[in-house]
C-alpha cells in the first residue's frame, strides 16, 4: 500500500513540467480548463482510495470512456460478434486517423481509437433502449458516486465540431461496418466522452480491471479471462501511437483521454488515475505520464 506522502511527492516532482504540453483546444469547453491542475488517486483491490493534488476535482474523461463502452459491449454481445467488427492490433496512427479505416475495409484496428470506439458505440446503440442513461447508471454504480453526470456543454460542443468523427463513421458505413444512424450514435459517443469524473472516481470505477473483473461492490462485470484480455488491449493500444513509449516508461495497461486523464492498472493490486490537462504530441497527458512513471519506479511495480 503506497503512503500518501509518496503520492504527494509524485505530484510535486512533475510540477516543473507544467508549461511543456498543450491543453486540448479543438473545442472551447476543453480549452478553458485550468492547465495547472495536477491530481493522482489510487484505489487498492481492498477498496481503499488515496489521493493527492486535485484528485477530487471532476474533469472531462474523454477517451477513457472507451474502456466503459467496451466493457458494456462485452456484457451484451458474444465476443465473436464484437471482434468481427473491430481488431485487436495497435494502430501506430493518431487516435482520430481515417487512413487505416480506408485501407483496411472499414475494420478499425482496435476498440480504443475513435473508429473502434464508434463501432462499439454503434453496437451499444443497437442493443440498448437508452444507451446514454444505461452508461450513466453503470459508471455511477462502478465508482459509488451518484453525482457523476455528463457535461452537456462539452457533448454539444463536440457535436458541433464532429466533422472528423462523422467522416470516420460514414466511411465505415460505406464498408457496411456501421449499422445505426450516424448522428444518433455520435450523440451517444460524445456524451460518453463528456462524463465528468475525478481521479478518485476513476480509480474506484476501474478497480475491476485490477480485481479479475469484480467491481468495488463485489459485482462481476466481465470474466477473469476477459479482464486479462482487456488489460492486454490497454497495454498495446490504450495510449494510441504513444503506447510503446508508455509501456517503456510506465509498464502498465493504461487509457488516456484528451481531457488530460490517464487510468492505469497494476493487476491484482490497484487502479490508478492521474490528471494534468496539458498533452504531448500524441494527445496523452504529459505530466500525467510522468506521474505514472515516477509511481511505477517508486513502487517497483509494472507488468513486465
Ligand atoms: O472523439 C474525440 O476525438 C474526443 N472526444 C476524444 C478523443 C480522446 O480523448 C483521445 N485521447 N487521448
Amino acid at each position: 500500500m503506497p503512503e500518501l506522502a509518496l503520492l504527494q511527492q509524485v505530484v510535486e516532482r512533475v510540477r516543473p513540467l507544467l508549461g511543456q504540453g498543450k491543453v486540448a483546444d479543438y473545442i472551447p469547453a476543453l480549452a478553458s480548463v485550468d492547465a495547472g491542475k495536477l491530481g493522482i488517486a489510487i484505489t487498492t483491490v481492498e477498496g481503499v482510495t488515496l489521493g493527492a493534488g486535485d484528485y477530487l476535482e471532476p474533469f472531462s474523461i474523454q477517451s477513457i470512456s472507451k474502456v466503459f463502452s467496451l466493457t458494456l459491449a462485452l456484457t451484451l454481445y458474444e465476443e465473436s460478434e464484437i471482434w468481427a467488427r473491430v481488431g485487436k492490433e495497435p494502430s501506430g496512427h493518431s487516435f482520430n486517423s481515417l487512413v487505416q479505416v480506408e485501407l483496411e475495409s472499414g475494420i478499425p484496428r482496435n476498440p480504443f481509437i475513435n473508429a473502434g470506439a464508434l463501432v462499439i458505440a454503434d453496437l451499444l446503440q443497437a442493443r440498448l433502449g437508452a444507451p446514454k442513461h444505461r452508461m450513466l447508471e453503470v459508471v455511477r454504480k462502478l465508482c459509488g458516486n451518484e453525482r457523476i453526470s455528463y457535461d452537456r456543454l462539452v457533448a454539444d460542443s463536440e457535436y458541433q465540431f464532429s466533422a472528423r468523427n462523422a467522416a470516420i463513421a460514414y466511411l465505415m458505413k460505406s464498408f457496411g461496418n456501421f449499422h445505426g444512424d450516424v448522428n444518433t450514435v455520435l450523440q451517444s459517443y460524445f456524451h460518453y466522452c463528456s462524463l465528468q469524473m475525478s481521479c478518485a472516481d476513476l480509480s474506484r470505477a476501474m478497480i475491476y480491471l485490477a480485481n479479475r473483473g469484480v467491481s468495488l461492490t463485489g459485482e462481476r462485470l466481465i470474466t477473469q479471462v476477459q479482464t486479462r484480455q482487456m488489460n492486454a488491449l490497454l497495454a498495446t493500444s490504450g495510449l494510441y501511437d504513444g503506447a510503446g513509449e508508455f509501456a517503456y516508461r510506465v509498464g502498465m495497461p493504461g487509457k488516456s483521454g484528451v481531457g488530460g486523464g490517464i487510468i492505469a492498472v497494476i493487476p491484482g493490486d490497484m487502479a490508478i488515475c492521474v490528471w494534468s490537462p496539458e498533452l504531448d504530441k500524441q494527445g496523452n497527458s504529459l505530466a500525467g505520464t510522468a506521474m505514472l512513471e515516477h509511481l511505477s519506479q517508486e513502487l517497483g511495480r509494472c507488468i513486465f
